[in-house]
């Protein structure tokens, strides 16, 4: 279902939402969401540049980071709700990915937390923080959790956990759709490993229904797109085969190999102080053989369903691509 389509919101009737990470793959999609969902969106961007496709949406917005406590208090004050998405998901060591997910979510939520009266606050974790000891990014997710159940008597706290989430303006995971697309499917770690997936429509409408649910008492929620039991790499290959319309062939990426270019990666990106795309601990993440997860709590407590599984994500988020590729070269 399109946000509106069985209802009709006043425009921002269903009240006032503080946004973080709105400038981001997700935060973005979340924020065209809500507010055709009838919010009203109160985002803190660091760029207001980067911000500039917001301005249509009406959403106000306050410049600052997750450290700058005189913008968090604009951020916060008269929100009925806290959606907080910003995120470090890219680093080198714990400290790179800590600053944010850990100290920025306690600087966030000790404010929200002493608002009165205290919004609710909903926060976007990760799946990788079931598995803490694989990656400082996994590790510090975990951290930001538990900084954030810290919270959990002062103002009510949803926690989800999402998996590899994709769609259109995600740069994660694009490269691997398209190579598909070109016949090769590189399948990195174990071809037995299986994960889940979540389509980025269907994750903003299980925050919005978080925002529409109020307190569903305290704890961690997964979600994942409704496959049960997730995917293998030969279910993704069947898939984008189907959608591809032609063959495509597996390529086997030996772990030592992905371990090779994380160590060039990694040390590239100290040269040059860009935060790689490759590490050790995302290898170690890339190649963890479970990362299945079960969403039953979350369609009980948010009496949500999603909507798209890969087949149909796929295709969207490929014919996204097209129409970018078309409007830039215009
Ligand atoms: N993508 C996935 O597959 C996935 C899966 C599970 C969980 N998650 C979680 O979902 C959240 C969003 O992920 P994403 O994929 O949308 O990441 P993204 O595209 O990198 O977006 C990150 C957002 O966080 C903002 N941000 C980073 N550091 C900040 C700071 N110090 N102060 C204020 N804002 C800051 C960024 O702002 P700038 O634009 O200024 O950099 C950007 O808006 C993260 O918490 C991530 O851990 C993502």
């Amino acid at each position: 279902m399109q946000p509106g389509e069985t209802e009709a919101p006043i425009q921002g009737g269903k009240g006032l939402v503080a946004l973080t990470g709105a400038t981001g793959f997700i935060g973005g999609v979340l924020a065209e969401w809500l507010v055709r969902s009838g919010w009203r969106v109160r985002a803190l961007v660091r760029s207001l540049p980067r911000a500039r496709f917001l301005h249509p949406l009406g959403a106000e917005l306050i410049q600052g980071d997750l450290a700058d406590s005189e913008a968090l208090h604009s951020l916060l004050v008269g929100v009925k709700a806290v959606v907080h998405c910003a995120g470090a998901v890219r680093g080198i060591d714990f400290a790179d990915f800590a600053r944010v997910n850990v100290a920025g979510t306690e600087c966030i939520a000790a404010l929200a937390a002493r608002m009165d009266p205290p919004p609710l606050f909903v926060a976007l974790s990760s799946l990788a923080a079931r598995e803490p000891h694989l990656s400082p990014y996994a590790a510090s997710k975990r951290e930001g959790e538990a900084v954030l159940e810290r919270f959990s008597d002062a103002m009510p706290v949803t926690i989800l956990r999402p998996p590899a989430v994709y769609g259109p303006g995600d740069r994660e995971m694009l490269p691997l759709l398209l190579l598909m697309m070109r016949g090769i499917a590189p399948v990195l770690g174990s071809p037995q490993a299986r994960f889940s997936m979540l389509y980025v429509d269907d994750l903003s409408s299980a925050i919005e229904r978080c925002l529409v649910a109020g307190d569903v008492g305290r704890g961690v929620l997964a979600l994942h797109d409704g496959r049960v039991g997730g995917y293998t790499w030969d279910a993704v290959v069947e898939i984008a085969t189907r959608v591809r319309g032609k063959p495509i062939r597996r390529l086997v990426v030996p772990r030592g190999l992905l371990n090779a270019l994380a160590a060039i990666s990694r040390r590239w990106g100290s040269l040059t102080g860009t935060p790689p795309m490759l590490t050790p601990g995302k290898v170690r993440e890339l190649t963890h053989p479970d990362w299945v997860c079960d969403n039953t709590e979350a369609s009980r407590a948010l009496a949500w369903a999603p909507q798209v599984e890969f087949a149909e994500g796929l295709r969207r988020t490929l014919a996204h691509h097209r129409a970018l590729k078309r409007s830039t070269r215009s």
